[in-house]
């Protein structure tokens, strides 16, 4: 591919809300990195309902849940939801990206987060962490860069507390503040 034609299909998707007609779609992509990935800790796909079910209680915290499309197919999708439930972490968000594993490396990864930070820096939330699944084969290293570029910082790392498809799995915290993050008190 030229460089020229790589800008045009980088440039060629845009960004809007997840609906509930989008469901079908977001549940082949996650369904595909869950049976043959490690990102996700699920063994075992979601039903659609669960997916229904999952938009709809993200939406129903105010949380983003957006998709990227090309020419009316969904290329891939990212959320953003508590990170914690109990009350006191009400602050602190995760951020899940997924996309369809035949556009991987396209922007739409980087795209998508950067879209859903902006939208989540609207909003009360001060802190977005992400866990990042890491294995000694290097599966991983996609999300450690996305996040990266979009200024997470690493801030710990659990070993083997996962094993899947035969191997153990590190998650990687990494987190970026929001908005004004710690340096002031929310109201
Ligand atoms: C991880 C994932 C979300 C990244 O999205 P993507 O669209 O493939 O990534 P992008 O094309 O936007 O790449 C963004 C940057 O990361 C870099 N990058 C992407 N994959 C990489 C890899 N495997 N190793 C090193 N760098 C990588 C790119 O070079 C790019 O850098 P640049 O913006 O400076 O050019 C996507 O590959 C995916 O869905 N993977 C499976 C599920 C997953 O791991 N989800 C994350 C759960 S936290």
């Amino acid at each position: 591919m030229s460089e020229s034609s790589a800008v045009l299909t980088r440039k060629s998707f845009r960004l809007r809300d997840a609906t509930p007609a989008d469901v079908p779609a977001i549940h082949a992509i996650y369904s595909h990195h869950v049976q043959h990935g490690r990102a996700s800790f699920e063994e075992v796909a979601p039903t659609l309902d669960d997916m229904h079910l999952r938009l709809a209680e993200v939406r129903k915290k105010g949380l983003p849940y957006i998709v990227a499309e090309r020419d009316d197919e969904i290329l891939g999708y990212a959320y953003a939801s508590a990170y914690r439930a109990r009350s006191a972490y009400r602050f602190a968000i995760e951020d899940s990206i997924y996309i369809d594993h035949r556009h991987t490396g396209e922007g739409l990864g980087r795209a998508l987060l950067a879209d859903l930070i902006a939208r989540c820096e609207t909003g009360p939330w001060r802190q977005m962490v992400a866990v990042v699944a890491l294995t000694s084969t290097g599966e991983g290293a996609g999300s450690v860069a996305v996040h990266e570029r979009l200024g997470f910082r690493t801030v710990g790392r659990l070993e083997s507390v996962g094993f899947k498809h035969g191997q153990w799995i590190d998650t990687l915290l990494m987190q970026r503040p929001l908005g004004a993050g710690n340096e002031t008190i929310p109201s």
